[in-house]
């Protein structure tokens, strides 16, 4: 990742881009015919996967497979309701979507007892309206650790890339598992954030303790947000369906001493639940200068060819009002769930800066909420964070109740980082307010006056953030939360 931005970066350089302008013409032709081979594959992986289906439909209700799982899903069939399958294809348009069963093509391979989940090498993918989706790694795929370079994966990602099995159940069954697991018998830290602003980072510090399973960004989390705001749920039925997902994912495993869970920036409105289910379980909220993180998401336009032309169009006054569409799933994707109901009418008047200033305020209004309604949830200002690593590692490590000796451990996480992806695009994004043009800025703060938080730029304090600097403080904060 800090590969590409640094690309970017060096092509953003003025003096560099007249020399090299024939060069980036050809590149940017290269991209655009790897990015027409990409979508080609995808339709083609679209249009095989509706034939396949179709397909199935016959064979699985010949074979009987179809009656099994629907046994299974009328609670007949317990111990046959762990439906393994055998994946021979998987596609994604864009790798950051939100993980789902359509990732994969799959053919039947035989039926399981539910407890085939708890096996080691599988592990919780997604949940929709009615499966629970697992997949199964091989065994040499190291899915809760940091990678031998000490950088923190996305967990959702090595599943989509490795899984060699997809298993699904039913609901009913998952929640069964999840009953007979019980609660989590081992100290289990949650992070929250609103993306982009140094949670992977607090990741890979504390990833370096030993026994630490790091969970960075499960998709069942996700997928559950998702879900919920768009009502597929019965009553009662979204409130299982959190505590089952959080005790399949740190289910017992034979490798753990303490579990770390960051889930994805959507997930900020899940705090609140956890707490009510797992009272004891700590939980980080992670933010950033509004300013720094605006800058930062608007990078990810730079990433994949596809986000660059969808940014063309969303700033582009007269494109979007021709093709809509492409703000409503910026806005979609990066504001629905968190934002106020009445605020997705206004969006469509929004500008890629407008709507991840939404987005930001979005998160962090949440957190507030959540501190009003007395979750004792950690909030962290990445600012405050890296003024010093180590004054900063003590209070954690004082608030999270872990042992000091791994102090100087955990503070390898900051060093590798210093010249990695967090300083690479902090030092590359201009610091200061003009970087952003002055309508989108304009713009962006009458969205933070709205939610009542101050102009693009400016600190905000959530009450109760860490304070890094005066041990007096932490003391209390902790008499407060415990
Ligand atoms: C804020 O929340 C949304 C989910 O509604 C998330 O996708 C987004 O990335 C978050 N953070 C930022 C900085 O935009
Ligand atoms: C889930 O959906 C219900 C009904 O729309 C809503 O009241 C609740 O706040 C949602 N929960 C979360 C965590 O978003
Ligand atoms: C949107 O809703 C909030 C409260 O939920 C309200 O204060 C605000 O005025 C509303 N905005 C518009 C434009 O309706
Ligand atoms: C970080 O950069 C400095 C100099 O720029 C170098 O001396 C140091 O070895 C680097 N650290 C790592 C972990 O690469």
């Amino acid at each position: 990742m800090s590969m590409r931005d640094r690309n970017y970066h060096t092509t953003m350089d003025p003096k560099k881009t007249d020399g090299k302008h024939l060069e980036n013409m050809s590149k940017a032709m290269n991209k655009a015919r790897e990015y027409i081979i990409l979508l080609m594959t995808y339709f083609l992986y679209k249009l095989i996967r509706f034939v396949v289906l179709t397909f199935q439909k016959f064979t699985w209700a010949v074979t009987g497979v179809e009656r099994t799982r629907k046994d299974a899903k009328s609670g007949l069939m317990f111990k046959q309701s762990a439906h393994v399958q055998h994946i021979f294809w998987r596609r994604k348009l864009i790798t950051s979507t939100v993980s789902d069963p359509t990732d994969f093509i799959t053919t039947h391979k035989y039926f399981k007892h539910p407890n085939y989940v708890l096996k080691p090498t599988v592990s919780l993918y997604c949940i929709t309206k009615e499966e629970a989706v697992f997949v199964e790694l091989n065994e040499k795929v190291n899915l809760y650790r940091l990678d031998s370079n000490n950088n923190v994966e996305l967990f959702y990602a090595k599943q989509f890339e490795n899984a060699h099995s997809l298993i699904t159940m039913p609901l009913a069954c998952f929640h069964k598992i999840a009953q007979d697991l019980g609660k989590p018998k081992i100290p289990i830290i949650c992070i929250s954030s609103t993306g982009h602003c140094g949670a992977t980072l607090l990741c890979r510090v504390l990833g370096q303790l030993p026994g630490m399973i790091v969970v960075n960004e499960p998709d069942a989390f996700t997928s559950l947000a998702f879900l919920n705001k768009s009502n597929v749920f019965g009553k009662g039925e979204y409130e299982q369906l959190l505590p089952s997902a959080m005790r399949l994912l740190c289910k017992p495993d034979d490798r753990a001493g303490i579990f770390l869970v960051k889930t994805r920036p959507c997930c900020t409105c899940q705090m609140e639940d956890i707490y009510r289910y797992f009272p004891q379980m700590y939980q980080i909220f992670v933010y950033r200068n509004s300013l720094k993180t605006v800058s930062s998401s608007l990078n990810i336009f730079a990433k994949e060819p596809i986000t660059m032309v969808g940014k063309y169009f969303i700033d582009n006054k007269i494109l979007s009002t021709i093709f809509p569409c492409f703000r409503w799933t910026l806005y979609r994707y990066f504001c629905q769930v968190l934002a106020r109901e009445n605020d997705s009418t206004e969006a469509k008047a929004f500008s890629s800066v407008g709507i991840f200033t939404l987005a930001w305020a979005a998160n962090v209004s949440r957190c507030l909420d959540h501190v009003d309604s007395r979750v004792p949830l950690i909030p962290v200002l990445y600012e405050d964070m890296m003024k010093s690593p180590r004054k900063t590692c003590a209070v954690l490590f004082d608030i999270l109740e872990l042992r000091p000796e791994y102090i100087a451990t955990a503070m390898e996480g900051f060093r590798i980082t210093t010249n990695n992806t967090v300083q690479s695009s902090g030092t590359a994004m201009s610091d200061s307010r003009k970087s952003i043009p002055h309508e989108f800025r304009t713009e962006a703060d009458a969205i933070l006056k709205r939610y009542g938080l101050p102009k693009l730029g400016e600190r905000f304090e959530i009450p109760g953030v860490l304070d890094f600097e005066t041990n007096k403080f932490n003391r209390m904060t902790r008499d407060r939360i415990f």
